[in-house]
């Protein structure tokens, strides 16, 4: 007799869905990243023409959607902070048809999980067009972006099936942070010397595994919290925000939860307006500087009936934190900052028995305009 295997099934193992699946392969990610990008002492692996072409340039335009863009919000701030280099980042279908005035000398980074999006191709048709260097970072080798840029740099996460993108989010940070590092001690920056980023990843890959262990934790916290909500605030400030930004859009494209990120600062000229008895605002404290300013904005919200729920590394972190998150340097903590997220938006759309790997009028790879 016949058996039918389904082989994409078959590489799902025991996981109900392969966004869970994905979610707990990234301690592996990061491993595998430092492997391949970085040698034994520390020092990254990058193709010096590579190196060259970007230290010549004068700003970093990064060119991204979805997801992406979140991840490359990151990369700006390590390519800043490392490098030394001015980095702007743009929404790809925005940058398309209203290009910014540019600078004298701009390199582009696109960051494109799938290799695929039609919104960042047409940037990068525009970009050839002009003759500017280019470099795709992207999980697909061969893929359309891949092939038409001037530089390729694979993430090496494995294929990710799940629609909601989780671990290309963290293998686009986690590269980014190594080409800043490469950057910044090509051009002798102090800042980027002292940073041990193969330290680092190795922590973030440990912190990832204690909070991919702790499901029953963010299975419970999402029944409680947002499961009959309509809608959810994530709220930080820097690159707290930045993870904001991702943690509510996992959320809303999986569960269908009306959830947005916020730069904590802003709430108060508007938003809050929303906030109603029992509102779900969680809090993304990773940043010294921040911290005490965040925690302020979730006491106005809280007065206003909110329910707070804090996401904070051990650092920062006081005896009534909801997540504390293992210390990592401050630069690296979107890391795993997301993590709690990627899992409540995660339980949020499996206890609502939803389909969580194929979230109504979504596509893994939009290929039009
Ligand atoms: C689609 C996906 C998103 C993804 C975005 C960008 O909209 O549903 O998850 O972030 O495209 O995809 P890319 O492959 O360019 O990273």
């Amino acid at each position: 007799f016949h058996v039918d295997i389904d082989a994409a099934q078959a590489d799902k193992g025991t996981y109900p869905f392969y966004m869970l699946k994905e979610i707990d392969e990234q301690p592996n990610v990061m491993r595998k990243l430092s492997q391949v990008y970085l040698n034994d002492d520390g020092t990254p692996v990058i193709n010096a023409d590579l190196l060259d072409a970007i230290k010549s340039a004068d700003r970093l335009y990064i060119v991204a959607a979805g997801t992406s863009y979140h991840a490359g919000l990151v990369g700006a701030k390590l390519f800043e902070s490392l490098a030394g280099v001015p980095t702007e980042v743009h929404v790809s279908s925005e940058f398309a048809y209203n290009q910014p005035l540019l600078s004298k000398k701009p390199f582009f980074i696109f960051l494109t999980q799938s290799g695929e999006t039609a919104d960042s191709r047409e940037v990068l048709l525009n970009v050839n067009e002009q003759k500017f260097p280019s470099l795709t970072i992207t999980n697909v080798p061969n893929s359309t972006l891949s092939r038409e840029a001037t530089y390729t740099l694979l993430l090496h996460a494995g294929p990710e099936i799940a629609v909601a993108s989780t671990k290309a989010y963290t293998a686009q940070i986690a590269l980014q942070a190594i080409l800043a590092k490469a950057l910044g001690e090509a051009d002798d920056q102090a800042a980027a010397k002292d940073f041990d980023v193969k330290q680092q990843l190795a922590l973030v890959a440990n912190g990832m595994q204690a909070l991919v262990d702790e499901k029953a934790t963010f299975d419970k916290l999402a029944k409680s919290a947002l499961l009959h909500t309509p809608n959810a605030f994530y709220i930080g400030r820097g690159l707290d925000y930045a993870v904001s930004l991702e943690t509510a859009l996992k959320l809303k494209e999986i569960s269908y939860v009306q959830a947005e990120g916020f730069a904590s600062g802003e709430l108060k000229h508007g938003t809050i307006a929303l906030i109603e008895k029992d509102t779900p605002v969680i809090g993304i404290i990773t940043q010294q500087k921040t911290a005490g300013l965040t925690r302020s904005n979730l006491q106005e919200v809280a007065a206003r009936g909110a329910k707070t729920i804090t996401i904070v590394t051990d650092a920062l972190a006081k005896p009534d934190d909801t997540i504390v998150l293992p210390t990592v340097d401050e630069r690296m903590t979107a890391l795993l900052s997301v993590v709690p997220g990627q899992l409540l938006a995660y339980y949020t759309s499996l206890n609502k028995g939803l389909d969580v790997d194929k979230p109504r009028n979504l596509a893994k790879s939009v290929t039009v305009e």
